[in-house]
This record gives structure tokens, sequence and C-alpha cells, in this order.
């Protein structure tokens, strides 16, 4: 019998804790370093909590709550009877271990200035006519419009917005402008809160980002497009998730982008089909909440991501639009978080916190990215409107922020557990219902793309709103109609009582 290895076990010496800040984090951060760096391989033993703790001085509490949120992203598992272990993940050569100059961008610096010269078609929703690409008639279809309703997909409970605290905090701000502030100001945006908006990354996400890094946007989906117009030249391919959210792919593909529609299955997108794509550099994923499937990437899919855009010297653009929202667990690190190698743009919004009409986001990108994504907003519209970003990062700093988004969990995770009680269940043709544990929507698959017809069809006569998963595929998706076919159901946009008034007129109209 070959002699069975004892396993490697990992000493604490060299982590030093600052006793000023908060000490679970530190310990988290310093073990997820350890980890990611290589320093602790797979199959190391951690010590018990209350040695480790002994060892640093500090409450076993401390070293609970970082093994709880290493457990969570899947850094380290334990072994029932058996301890604690650092999990299996990509091996550490695929990762890089060198941390960022932020001087790399492989970024064409005079931006990309290229047209397509014939009436090729890149993308099918994309024509090029004359030498410019331009948007079919029924290319983006418009949002549903009106008052909220169930089941209205992407919208928060808005309904819940501190509305007098803004009104007020707005007055103020026109009361008595600072003038200064009413000229020309810096592209990037508001600078005090890009300051509050990377302290909140810092403490809600693990970001190690600064101020400076951070670009405000109209929203996420100006966001997407900045990405698209600076890091795609005509013909280039992009990986988009499939299905995933239309209005990137229709971003990039309006930039001259090849779309590839690359599988999501139950860790995230499907990095064994991305390696295949030899023309990409560029990938845009959901990690935190794949939309619309609401798949939560696993650590492992992520570190392969990371490898595979260090691989490429490519770009991952990372739309983090619902973050905020986790209701078990502890939220996993972005890839931004985890990224050593300055390849991602991370994407966030205000809208599904505030409300989506606000158009107010953010990038934050990697340092090297700043300027030339500067200049371009600079050339695009200067700046984003002065008022609400000042009102916003006023909000932020009072504290009001941090309430609200707590309000907004409690609220979402209420108006999840009322539809998921009431939802009819046992319908011919539709699947079990997901367990949610993030995000502001679910997916339910259904046996048919005639089926999924039937039933939206059959909630359009009840009044209902209701999506097709169907409608979320690209065109040229390569998987059958009957396997594309679903249903997407937001749950936050209206109270429960709404919500069981919605599902009672979906019993009438699907059972009859
Ligand atoms: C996945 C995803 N990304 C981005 C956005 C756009 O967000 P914003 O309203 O901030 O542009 C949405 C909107 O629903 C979304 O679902």
């Amino acid at each position: 019998m070959p002699p069975v290895s004892p396993p490697l076990s990992f000493n604490p010496a060299g982590i030093e804790l600052d006793r000023r800040q908060g000490l679970t984090r530190q310990l988290y951060e310093a073990l997820r370093q350890r980890v990611l760096d290589g320093r602790l391989v797979s199959g190391t033993r951690l010590p018990a909590t209350r040695d480790l703790a002994a060892a640093l001085s500090i409450s076993r509490n401390s070293v609970v709550r970082a093994y709880d949120q290493l457990y969570a992203e899947g850094f380290i598992e334990s072994r029932v009877g058996d301890g604690t272990y650092v999990a299996q993940l990509p091996t550490s050569e695929k990762l890089s271990t060198k941390v960022s100059t932020g001087l790399l961008t492989g970024l064409s610096p005079a931006l990309s200035t290229k047209r397509v010269n014939s009436s090729e078609d890149l993308d099918p929703e994309v024509i090029h006519i004359a030498g410019l690409a331009r948007i079919k008639n029924n290319f983006l279809p418009s949002p549903p419009a009106g008052p909220p309703r169930a089941f209205r997909v992407g919208v928060p409970a808005f309904d819940l917005f501190p509305f007098e605290v803004w009104a007020k905090l707005n007055g103020a701000f026109w009361r008595k402008p600072d003038l200064e502030q009413l000229c020309y100001g810096d592209p990037a945006g508001d600078g005090r809160l890009r300051g509050l908006i990377a302290a909140y990354l810092r403490s809600s996400r693990g970001m190690q980002c600064s101020a400076e890094q951070i670009v405000i946007t109209s929203g996420a989906q100006q966001a997407i497009s900045l990405c698209a117009q600076l890091l795609v030249e005509p013909g280039d391919g992009v990986a988009v998730e499939n299905p995933g959210y239309r209005a990137a792919g229709h971003a990039f593909a309006l930039a001259g982008g090849r779309l590839h529609g690359v599988p999501v299955d139950s860790e995230g997108i499907d990095c064994q089909v991305l390696n295949t794509l030899g023309d990409c550099r560029v990938a845009y994923v959901t990690p935190s909440h794949q939309y619309p499937l609401g798949v939560v990437m696993s650590l492992a899919r992520r570190l392969e991501l990371l490898a595979w855009a260090e691989r490429k010297n490519g770009w991952i653009i990372e739309d983090d639009y619902d973050g905020e929202y986790r209701y078990s667990g502890a939220p996993l690190a972005p890839l931004a978080a985890l990224d050593r190698s300055a390849r991602v743009l991370y994407v966030g919004t205000f809208g599904k916190v505030a409300f989506p009409a606000l158009r107010l986001g953010y990038l934050v990108l990697p340092p090297g990215l700043v300027g030339a994504f500067t200049r371009r907003r600079a050339v695009d519209m200067r700046h984003s409107e002065v008022s609400t970003q000042s009102v916003m990062a006023e909000f932020m700093a009072a504290g009001h922020f941090q309430r609200h988004i707590r309000r907004m969990r409690r609220a979402a995770l209420s108006r999840r557990n009322a539809l998921l009680a009431g939802w009819p269940s046992g319908l011919p043709g539709v699947g079990e219902l997901p367990s949610v544990a993030a995000g502001l929507h679910l997916t339910v698959r259904v046996d048919s793309l005639a089926r999924e017809q039937q039933l939206l069809a059959q909630a359009v006569a009840g009044g209902v709103e209701v999506n097709g998963l169907s409608s979320y595929w690209l065109p040229s998706s390569a998987t059958p109609a009957d396997q594309r076919a679903g249903l997407v159901l937001g749950f936050a946009a209206v109270p429960e009582a709404a919500i069981s008034d919605a599902l009672a007129r979906l019993r009438a109209a699907w059972q009859g």
C-alpha cells in the first residue's frame, strides 16, 4: 500500500492584523490572498477556529466569520469530523499572482475609428449601411411602460424609496448651489460621489478600488455601451452569456462586435466553450446573479474566467446589476475583487436600489483604462448631470443609502417569499421553482416553446406581466427551441398583496 501523505498544514505566522480595523475582514483577506497566490495550496488543513484565534490573539467569532465567508465563496471546504481544508481550485499556475501595475491596457489608444465598409451583417440584428452600423427597427423592444406591475423584471421595490429625504437633499442642493459645481465638471463624475462609491465597494464587495478608478455613467446600460465603444473593433468576437441580457449584446453588436453566445450551466458561463473561441477577447458576464437564469457563478468558474482573460490579454465586463440582493449566505467576491491582472471592468448601477429612471451608474476600471474612458465620456456628453450625483453623494454620506439597501433587501425577500408561497405548482409542462438565493427575479423552465407561448398569452389575457425565457436567447442559438423555453418573473416590483392578487389571476388563467 502506498504511504498516505499527511495533509499539509498551515502556519499562521506571518498574518499581521491591525487591531484598529475589522479583524474578520483582514483575516479573510489574508487567507484568501494566500489561496490565490498559491501560498496555501489545495488540501492544506486550516487550524481549528479556536487554535487560530489563540494563535492570532483574536476572538474565535472573528475566525468563524472569516472562515464562513471563505467557505461561502468556495475557497475552503469542511470535511465532516475532519476539519477545514483549502478547496480544490484551478491550479495556481493558471492564475496570476502578480499585482496589477495598472499599466497594461491593450486598448487602442486612438479609440475605435474603424468602420465596416460593406453591408456585411455582423450580428443578425445590426445592419451596416454605407459603412455605419444601424439598429433594425425591432432591435431593442422598449422596456414595458406604465406603473410597476407583478411580475415585471428588472424593477426593485421602489415604492419604498425615501422620496422625502431625497427631496430635502435635492432642495438643499438647489437652494444654495455651489457655483463652482455648476460649471463644467470632471467627465469621470463628481469626485465626492466617486470616493463614496469606492468606499462602499471596498466594504460591501471587498474590492480594492479607489475613487480614481471610478467613472460615473447614466446607468449600467451606458457603462456597458462605453465598454463596447472602447474595447471592441468592428469584426472582433465578443462572448456573451446565452441566454443573457440582450441589451448588452446589442451594444457590442452596434460597435461591430461578432456576438458569440456562450452557454451557461449551473456554475455560470461555460469556460470550456469560451476557450474555443479564437477571435474573442471580450466577455460580458453577470456573475453575482446570471441574467436571466439566476445562477451564481462558482468560485472555480470565476478563477477560470480570470485565467482566460489573462491568457488572452482580454477583458471581462462584470455586470453586477443586482449584487445588493443576496438572501442567504455571504455574497461571493466579485471578479473585480479577485482580479490580479487588471482585466476586469466592473459595472454597477443605482437603478436596482433606488429606481431605474434615476439613470445613475458607474464603472470601476483598471487604472490604465480610466483616461481613455474619461476622454470618451467628455466627447460624448461632457459629464453626467450634477445635481443627481451630488444628491446621491449626500444620500450616501448621511447613511441613507445603507439603510435603504437593508430596507430594499428585506422587501425583496418578503416579496420573493410571497411569490414562492403562492406559485401554482404542478402546472403541466412547467418545471419546479428554483431556490432563489439572490436577485430580483426567478426563472422557471417550461417543456416547449409552444407551451411557453400559451402560458404567456394566458397571462396577458389575465392582466399579468410575465416574460418568456425564449426572448433572452441570441437569435442564432444552436440550442433547440424547446430547450430555450421558460418563464421569467420579477418579484420585487409590487407589494405582497399585489403579488397574491396577480397569482390568483394567473391561477385562474392557467388552471381554468
Ligand atoms: C443584467 C442587467 N444589466 C444592466 C441593466 C441596466 O441597468 P440600468 O438601468 O442601470 O442601465 C439591466 C436592467 O434591467 C440588467 O438587467
